[in-house]
C-alpha cells in the first residue's frame, strides 16, 4: 500500500492529556455509552433515534437483509426540518439564537429559532409554488449566508432532495452535477463576499445552464447578497425576495419515511466522474445529532458553537445545517475568508460571540501556526472549551499549537475521522472521557465498529498498519451512489466481503488508538478537500497543449497535500502558440476554470515521458517520490527504466514553479 513509507515516520506519542475532573463532571458523554453500545448495538442506536421527534414511531431498527443496501428505522416517519426547528420553538425555546451570522464586510444578522422557522416556512411555500414536489432534486450554489441553511432546511422540509455544490466549483462542474441529479431548480445568489471583494456566483449558473445543457432545470431562484449586476433570464429566473417574501408563513411539516432520500452530495472518487453520495432521512439525522451532541459536548443553552466548514462540503451539512440545529444549538456562520481584513478575523469572531466550541480543519490551523501565536494572543479566547479537527490527519505539532494558543492549554481537542459517505463522525475521542493523544483520531465512537485489514482481508492487531474498514452498518451510512448502484457496490463493498472499505490507510498503536495514514487510492486531500487525480488529469488533457498527464498528491506543509501534475506537451501546438507561452500558468488556469480554483495544480512539471508498467499503467508511486523529493523507489517494473532518470533530472533543472 502507498502509505507504507509513512508508517516509519509515525511518532511514538508520549504526550497524553487526561480529562480534568471538572470537565468530566459536566460532560454530556458518559463512559457507559461504550458498554451500552457493545452490549446491544442496535438497541443503542434505537435509543439515539428516539431522541428525535417521529411523526410515526419506528418499530424496526435495522434491515440488513440485502447488503450493502441498509434500511434504518424504516417503518418510522419524521421530518428533518421539524426536528431542527419547530420542536425547539414548541418547547418554548423560540427566543434562543439559532444563527449568529457574520458577513465578511462586517454586517451581522441574528436569527432566533422562531425567526428561522418563519423564514424556512416561507421558503418551503415558495418552493411549493415553484412546483417542487417530494423527491424532486434542487441544486444549491450559494455563499455562506443564512439563506444557504434556510434553503437546505426548506428543501428537506417539503421532502425534496438537495444537492449543494460548493461555490468554488466551476460552471462545468456545476453543470455536470446539476445534470446528473436532474435538478428541477437551482438556488443561487448574485454573489458573496470573499477576500474583501464581491465575487460572483450567478454567472456560473447562467453558463452551466446555457444552450440547454441542463434541460431538467425549470427555474433559478436568486438571493441578492452583493447587489452586483446579473444577467436575467425572463421566465426562468426568480427573485428570492419576491418569491419568499410573498409566500405564506404557514406550513405544517409532514412526516416522511425514514428511508426517504434527504440529499445528494457529490464527491471525488477514483475516476473522472464525481459520485453523487446519497443520504436518507432518519438514520442520517440520528447520527448527525448524536455525534454533534456527544463529540462536541454541546450544552445547548450556554455554548456558542462555530464550525468553519462551507455548506458545500459534508461537514457543512452534518455540523452546520443539521446536527447543531437538531440539538438546538446557537451557532456562528461566517461568510468570508480567515485573512480578511487580516489574519485576526477568526479570533475576533471568537471573542465577539464568545465561541465556546470551534470545529475546523488542520490546514487552517497550520496556516495560523505559520503566522505565529502573536495574532491569536491579541484576542480574548477564554470562552473556548472544546476544539475539533476534521478533514485530514492533524500532525502532533499543529495539535499542540491548537491546544495551547487557541484552547488556552486546557480545551480538549477532538480529532474526528469520517467521510462524505459515512455522513457523520465515526472515529473520535469523547471529551471528558478519552485521554487525548496528539495526532491520533483514537477510537471508534460507541455504536461504530472499525477494523484494520491487510491486503488479504486478515484483521490486524495493535502495532500494525493496513486498510481501514467499517465492519457493521451504521445509521448515517450512504445509501448508494445516485443512479449507479453497481459503482456503489464495487467502490465500497467489493474489496472485502460484507465490509465497508473507506479508502484510508490506518494503524492501531500499541495502546489501541487509531492513526490515520492518508488515502490509499487515487484520491488526494488538499486542504481537507477531496480531489481525484483522474478528474484533474482529464481536465489537463482537455487543453490542446497536453498530450498526456499524470497527477499526484505531494506532501505540503500547509495544505496537507498539493496537486502536482506531470504533463507531456504536444510540440506542434506549443510552437503555434509561440515559444514564450507560459505553459505552467496556462495549464494551472485551465484546471481552475474546468474544475474550480481548489483543483489548481501547485506545480506543473513538463516531461517527455511518463513512467509506466509494461501493461501501460502509470506508476504514480514513482511520481510521488519525485514530487516529494524522495529517492526514487523501485523502478524494475517500469517499461523503460530511463524514464525516471530523465524526469528527476528535469526536476533538478527547475521545471518546478
Ligand atoms: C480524510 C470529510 C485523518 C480521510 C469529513 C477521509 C481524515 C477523507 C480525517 C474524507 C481525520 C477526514 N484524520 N484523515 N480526522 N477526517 N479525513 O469526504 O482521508 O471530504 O477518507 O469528508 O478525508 O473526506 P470527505
Amino acid at each position: 500500500m502507498s502509505a507504507d513509507h509513512e508508517i516509519d515516520n509515525l511518532l511514538h506519542e508520549e504526550r497524553h492529556f487526561a480529562p480534568t475532573a471538572t470537565f468530566s463532571a459536566q460532560a454530556i458523554a458518559k463512559p457507559e455509552l461504550y458498554e451500552q453500545a457493545k452490549q446491544d448495538r442496535l438497541g443503542f442506536w434505537a435509543t439515539q433515534a428516539k431522541q428525535l421527534h417521529w411523526h410515526k414511531p419506528f418499530t424496526r431498527t435495522l434491515d440488513w437483509s440485502n447488503p450493502p443496501f441498509a434500511k434504518w428505522f424504516d417503518d418510522g416517519q419524521l421530518n428533518v426540518s421539524y426536528n431542527c426547528i419547530d420542536r425547539h420553538v414548541l418547547a418554548g425555546n423560540g427566543e434562543r439564537t439559532a444563527i449568529f451570522f457574520e458577513g465578511e464586510p462586517g454586517d451581522t444578522r441574528e436569527l432566533s429559532y422562531a425567526e428561522l422557522l418563519h423564514e424556512v416556512k416561507k421558503t418551503a411555500n415558495a418552493l411549493i409554488n415553484l412546483g417542487i414536489k417530494p423527491g424532486d432534486r434542487v441544486a444549491i450554489y450559494m455563499p455562506m449566508i443564512p439563506e444557504a441553511v434556510i434553503a437546505m432546511q426548506a428543501v428537506v422540509r417539503i421532502g425534496a432532495v438537495h444537492s449543494v455544490i460548493f461555490g468554488g466549483f466551476s460552471a462545468d462542474s456545476l453543470a455536470s452535477r446539476i445534470d446528473d441529479a436532474q435538478a428541477k431548480l437551482v438556488i443561487t445568489s448574485d454573489g458573496g463576499y470573499r477576500k474583501g471583494k464581491a465575487s460572483a456566483l450567478k454567472p456560473a449558473v447562467d453558463e452551466a445552464l446555457a444552450g440547454d445543457r441542463c434541460p431538467s432545470v425549470k427555474n433559478v431562484l436568486v438571493v441578492r447578497r452583493t447587489n452586483q449586476d446579473v444577467a436575467w433570464v425572463e421566465g426562468r429566473d426568480v427573485e428570492w425576495s419576491q418569491a419568499v417574501g410573498e409566500a405564506s408563513d404557514e406550513h405544517e411539516a409532514q412526516g416522511f419515511d425514514a428511508e426517504h432520500p434527504l440529499f445528494i452530495l457529490y464527491t471525488s472518487g477514483t475516476t473522472g466522474k464525481p459520485k453523487g453520495i446519497l443520504h436518507t432521512t432518519g438514520g442520517y439525522l440520528t447520527q448527525a445529532a448524536y455525534t454533534h451532541k456527544n463529540v462536541f459536548d454541546l450544552h445547548e443553552q450556554t455554548d456558542v458553537y462555530w464550525c468553519t466548514a462551507d455548506v458545500g462540503w459534508i461537514t457543512g451539512h452534518s455540523y452546520v445545517a443539521y446536527g447543531p440545529l437538531a440539538n438546538g444549538a446557537s451557532q456562528v456562520i461566517y461568510e468570508g475568508t480567515p485573512e480578511t481584513p487580516d489574519w485576526g478575523r477568526w479570533w475576533s469572531i471568537v471573542q465577539k460571540y464568545g465561541v465556546s466550541i470551534l470545529y475546523t480543519a488542520p490546514t487552517a490551523i497550520r496556516s495560523f501556526m505559520k503566522l505565529g501565536s502573536q495574532i491569536p494572543n491579541e484576542y480574548d479566547l477564554s470562552s473556548i472549551r472544546v476544539l475539533g479537527s476534521v478533514g485530514e490527519p492533524i500532525n502532533p505539532e499543529a495539535w499542540m499549537w491548537y491546544r495551547k494558543h487557541i484552547g488556552g492549554s486546557h480545551a480538549p481537542i477532538v480529532d474526528t475521522w469520517w467521510q462524505t459517505e459515512t455522513g457523520a463522525i465515526m472515529v473520535s475521542p469523547l471529551p471528558g472521557i478519552t485521554t487525548l493523544k496528539p495526532g491520533s483520531a483514537q477510537v471508534p465512537l460507541p455504536g461504530v465498529s472499525a477494523a484494520i485489514l491487510d491486503d488479504d482481508g486478515k484483521e490486524l492487531g495493535r502495532g500494525h498498519a493496513g486498510l481501514l474498514v467499517l465492519t457493521e452498518p451504521w445509521p448515517s451510512m450512504l445509501r448508494g451512489i445516485w443512479g449507479d448502484p453497481e459503482r456503489f457496490k464495487e467502490t465500497y463493498w467489493a474489496r472485502f466481503e460484507g465490509k465497508y472499505f473507506a479508502g484510508d490507510g490506518a494503524k492501531w498503536d500499541e495502546e489501541g488508538d487509531l492513526w490515520l495514514l492518508g488515502r490509499v487510492d487515487d484520491v488526494m486531500n488538499v486542504s481537507g478537500h477531496r480531489l481525484s487525480t483522474a478528474e484533474i488529469e482529464s481536465a489537463l488533457v482537455s487543453h490542446h497543449f497536453v498530450a498526456e498527464a499524470a497527477v499526484v498528491g505531494a506532501k505540503d506543509e500547509t495544505t496537507g497535500q498539493a496537486v502536482v501534475a506531470f504533463v507531456i506537451l504536444r510540440q506542434n501546438q506549443l510552437e503555434n502558440a509561440g515559444n514564450d507561452a507560459d505553459v505552467s500558468k496556462i495549464l494551472r488556469d485551465h484546471v481552475s476554470k474546468e474544475i474550480g480554483p481548489i483543483a489548481r495544480p501547485r506545480t506543473i512539471i513538463v516531461v517527455k515521458e511518463l513512467p509506466k508498467t509494461r501493461s501501460g499503467k502509470i506508476m504514480r508511486r514513482l511520481l510521488r517520490d519525485v514530487a516529494e523529493d524522495r529517492p526514487i523507489g523501485d523502478v524494475t517494473t517500469l517499461a523503460d527504466t530511463s524514464v525516471m532518470q530523465s524526469i528527476s533530472g528535469k526536476l533538478a533543472g527547475g521545471a518546478n514553479d
